[in-house]
């Protein structure tokens, strides 16, 4: 991993290794400033750069931003063909960009379900950065996580139907080689913009032991220094997995 920002106080072991990121609030943004909501889309999208710039820069291993929900499809019509638009654009004119940063894109989701040109502009953006191996850039579309963990269930099932698999021999590890996530360690830190505090249905297995930070600040305002600030507050927790803060020091020396 290429490190090429240091924040000062933040050394690279205690920044984590996985930020995932609930994207909210563009919607307000806009309303704020008397626009209309794609337009809080859009700008949300130089948020995305500029996050997926820095969290590169930084050596972060993994960012997995949720961009498109399943529910999001029940917005209106002409909103959720907007951000269609809006994905499929942003995709093909940001990838060689990526590519050169070395960021490589996965993406996590029912992607069958997206308009066949935005699944073609999205693939070309998989392909160009196949070889790249720093930052791993998740995007989320048409994802959530009981429809993965139903798929996941689905898929282990079939399996056991078929003999492969004894049930006896599951284990959390055979449910998490199901996942979209699959390969990907856990998030280390949970990112919710825009001031709600909930997770709506987002990587619900994999945050099992995230940090979880909230923030009032909406996504098209969140920057290098908002971002800072939650890297920050990350590096100053303790991470317990359910042991005690004698043992965890003890385990650091
Ligand atoms: C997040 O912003 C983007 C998506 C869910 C696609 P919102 O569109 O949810 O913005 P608010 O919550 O209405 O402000
Ligand atoms: C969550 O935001 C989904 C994404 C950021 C893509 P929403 O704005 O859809 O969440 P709820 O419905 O308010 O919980
Ligand atoms: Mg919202």
């Amino acid at each position: 991993m290429n490190i090429k920002i240091h924040i000062p106080g933040l050394p690279p072991e205690s920044l984590p290794k996985h930020v995932a990121i609930i994207m909210d609030g563009n919607g307000r943004w806009a309303r704020k400033h008397l626009m209309q909501r794609t337009m809080g889309h859009s700008r949300g999208v130089n948020s995305v750069n500029r996050i997926t710039r820095f969290a590169s820069d930084l050596g972060i291993a993994n960012l997995t931003l949720y961009a498109f929900s399943t529910e999001n499809w029940n917005r209106p019509r002409e909103e959720v063909d907007a951000l269609m638009c809006l994905i499929g654009e942003t995709i093909l004119r940001e990838a060689p960009e990526l590519k050169e940063n070395n960021v490589h894109i996965n993406l996590l989701g029912d992607i069958d379900r997206l308009p066949e040109q935005v699944q073609r502009n999205l693939q070309e953006g998989v392909d160009l950065t196949a070889s790249c191996d720093g930052l791993n850039l998740n995007l989320c579309l048409s994802y959530s996580s009981r429809w993965e963990i139903t798929d996941a269930v689905k898929a282990i099932a079939a399996d056991v139907a078929a003999g492969k698999i004894d049930p006896a021999q599951i284990t959390e590890d055979t449910i998490s080689s199901r996942l979209q996530t699959a390969g990907i360690p856990d998030p280390d830190l949970l990112i919710r913009t825009g001031g709600e505090q909930r997770i709506s249905n987002f990587l619900l297995w994999q945050i099992a032991y995230a940090e979880l930070y909230f923030t009032d600040i909406l996504w098209p305002d969140f920057d290098e220094e908002a971002f800072t600030q939650a890297l920050t507050q990350y590096a100053n927790r303790e991470r317990r997995f359910g042991m005690t803060s004698d043992q965890i020091q003890s385990l650091l020396k």
